[in-house]
């Protein structure tokens, strides 16, 4: 029912060009006066073709201890099995209401223009194990350049993650079109709860990120994969790398969607700052703590 409110709303708004008050931010949110116009430096694209270990744990390091977010291109994920994904959350979207209530998990937030659905059990589990399994193998090959850029060994962050334990969730993100993109948000600000985060996106742009205090526009790269690094890696690298601010704006005409994979510890995982790099020169600044009880703290807006 919810999920229907919003993609109504948004039908009958876009046909009227009203824009519903819930929907409109703050002024220090609205992405018409907050996004910044002058000349801004684009994320990092990072190319996996002919990079050797060396070169690619240098790039990844780099990305992720200035920007925490990078764009991936030849990552391995191969062009069909992401179209398949892609189709299959697009043909999900456009089923009739009731089934695809029967089919997932709906997340909403009522003041954004979003619809989320994860634990989708009517989604093709083919292509949902297909995109899984060389997702990992990406996930494993950002967890060893990460590692390798700490000065650690190559298994030491995957290990500290849960090793083969690390949990992968897909999210299927919808944005509706939106009358005054200028004063709506897909997605407020936030720094993702996960340790690493995938995403390919569709051809609509609409990610922003927080940069030298300034709010810049991601460009879309075709067939790249965007990399977020959550607050997981963030914490055991004791703030070397950056878990990303960002946010997520709407379109007038298009529909935006996106297709996150959220890669994190199990729950009962503790995650602190990895002992190795913390010393007298270096005091932990984080508290370790298990995954569960930070997600908690996280989404009910408590302190840590
Ligand atoms: C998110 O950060 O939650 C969504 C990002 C996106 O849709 O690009
Ligand atoms: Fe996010």
């Amino acid at each position: 029912m919810e999920m229907e409110r919003v993609q109504v709303i948004a039908s009958v708004c876009a046909a009227n060009g009203a824009m519903p008050p819930e929907f409109i931010r703050s002024e220090h949110e609205q992405p018409g006066i907050t996004t910044y116009r002058g000349p801004a430096p684009e994320i990092p694209v990072i190319d996996l073709a002919g990079a050797d270990q060396d070169q690619l744990t240098i790039a990844v390091a780099e990305a992720s201890r200035e920007w925490g977010i990078f764009q991936l291109l030849n990552h391995g994920i191969p062009g069909e099995v992401i179209r398949e994904l892609q189709r299959v959350g697009m043909e999900f979207f456009e089923l009739p209401q009731e089934e695809k209530e029967n089919q997932t998990s709906i997340c909403l937030q009522l003041s954004v223009f979003k619809v989320t659905c994860f634990d989708l059990c009517g989604f093709d589990r083919k292509v949902n194990e297909h995109y899984g399994k060389h997702l990992a193998c990406l996930v494993d090959r950002m967890l060893m350049a990460l590692s390798r850029g700490l000065g650690l060994g190559d298994r030491v962050l995957k290990e500290a993650l849960g090793g083969v334990g690390l949990e992968q969730l897909l999210k299927i993100n919808y944005y509706p079109p939106c009358p005054r993109p200028d004063l709506a948000l897909g997605v407020v600000a936030h720094t993702d709860i996960s340790a690493i985060t995938i995403l390919v996106p569709n051809h609509v742009p609409g990610l922003q990120v927080f940069k030298d205090e300034h709010w810049i526009d991601v460009n879309y790269v075709p067939d790249a994969a965007i990399v977020h690094v959550g607050d997981q890696i963030e914490i055991l690298s004791n703030g070397i790398y950056k878990s990303v601010l960002h946010r997520t704006t709407v379109n007038k005409e298009k529909v935006r969607m996106s297709w996150p994979v959220f890669c994190s510890p199990p729950g009962e995982m503790v995650i602190g700052p990895l002992q190795q790099l913390v010393g007298d020169e270096s005091p932990p600044k984080y508290k370790a703590k298990k995954y569960k009880d930070y997600a908690y703290c996280k989404l009910n807006k408590l302190p840590q």
